[in-house]
């Protein structure tokens, strides 16, 4: 048996009788180290990613919640094999999640941890880094000189997009709440604006890309932003609709930006940049398993940078 948190009744509960998961094809047993907190996870608990899984036709699982994670595999696979210290981001809408002792996951949502890192920093990166790296390059196109707003930028999505924007020598403004200025400007951006100070109608800048992390931006706000032919990437594209069906009528586009799952080219890749010293993870706060719900209040709480990070191991790893 092994400790988990379940979600039943728009509520999470921490339970120790839940079965090891047994294998499908395919897949591995990884022993959780460490797990991030996300607000995917916020929304799964009160009910607002249901439709969505419907939609994917997916049966609901008893552990919802966790979409990051470090740790070691317990069986041989394909890829992988029993000792591998590894990272990864189980499917967003089918099958278990990380969130409990033991998660068996597809073999190609893995990867290597980067060899520099332990399992708490490790389990702050996969998600948000490979989300903001789909983001910027497959979606928004970015190349050297072009210039990225990044909205959101100091939350568990944007330290990565601002550093992976970086990596691609692009010119970058940030936008983030007070106090954030000399942290976004040590991981890579040229300019950094407080929304408390200035909306973004304030800006008098042309954007190759808006990456905008916070779901709050609406197209229509913020096309006088964007150059010729820039594009719009919202976070949340479910909630853009319009935007991306007057696709056809413009130059200007709204991107289609969803990453539901690990990617272990990618992973790879991005555990490389980590290894060249490019890359780091950002953590706001570790917590033991059995405070999973201050973690939880935390990650809508204002002034976080980077991710909130759950010990699912009872043993302190590095
Ligand atoms: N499409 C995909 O494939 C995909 C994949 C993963 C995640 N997501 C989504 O991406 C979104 C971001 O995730 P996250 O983990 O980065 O969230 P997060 O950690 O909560 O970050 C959001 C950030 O937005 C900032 N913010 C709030 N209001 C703002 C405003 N008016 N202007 C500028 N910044 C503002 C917050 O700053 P304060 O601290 O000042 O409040 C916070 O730092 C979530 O909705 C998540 O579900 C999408």
């Amino acid at each position: 048996m092994m400790k988990a948190l379940v979600v039943a009744n728009r509520s999470v509960t921490l339970q120790n009788d839940l079965p090891v998961p047994t294998l499908k094809s395919n897949e591995v047993l990884v022993k959780i180290h460490y797990a991030s907190v996300n607000s995917f996870d916020l929304e799964t608990i009160e009910g607002k990613n249901d439709m969505l899984g419907k939609l994917m036709g997916a049966k609901k699982h008893p552990v919802q919640t966790g979409l990051e994670f470090a740790g070691v595999v317990e069986t041989d696979g394909k890829r992988f094999k029993k000792g591998d210290r590894v990272y990864g981001y189980p499917h967003l809408t089918k099958g278990m999640k990380a969130h409990q002792e033991y998660l068996a996951i597809n073999e190609d949502f893995l990867a290597l941890m980067p060899p520099a890192l332990g399992f708490a920093e490790s389990a702050a990166l996969p998600l948000g880094a490979l989300t903001t790296l789909v983001g910027l390059e497959s979606v928004g196109k970015i190349g050297p000189g072009a210039k990225v707003l990044i909205v959101g930028a100091a939350g568990g999505l944007g330290v990565y997009a601002v550093q992976i924007a970086r990596i691609f020598k692009a010119e970058i403004t940030a936008v983030a709440g007070p106090g954030q200025e000399d942290f976004l400007t040590e991981l890579g951006a040229h300019r950094v604006v407080n929304y408390k100070e200035h909306s973004l109608q304030d800006l008098a800048d042309r954007y190759d890309i808006i990456l905008d992390l916070t779901t709050r931006v609406k197209f229509g706000e913020i096309k006088k932003l964007l150059s010729p032919k820039g594009v719009f990437v919202p976070a949340n594209p479910f909630n853009q609709l319009s935007g991306l069906l007057g696709n056809a009528f413009r130059k200007q586009k709204t991107g289609w930006l969803m990453v539901d799952r690990g990617d272990h080219d990618q992973l790879t890749r991005i555990a490389q940049w980590v290894d060249e010293g490019k890359l780091k993870p950002i953590i706001d706060q570790i917590y033991p398993f059995a405070e999973y719900a201050e973690a939880f209040s935390k990650v809508t709480a204002p002034g976080k940078r980077g991710r909130m990070v759950l010990q699912i191991a009872d043993e302190e790893t590095t």
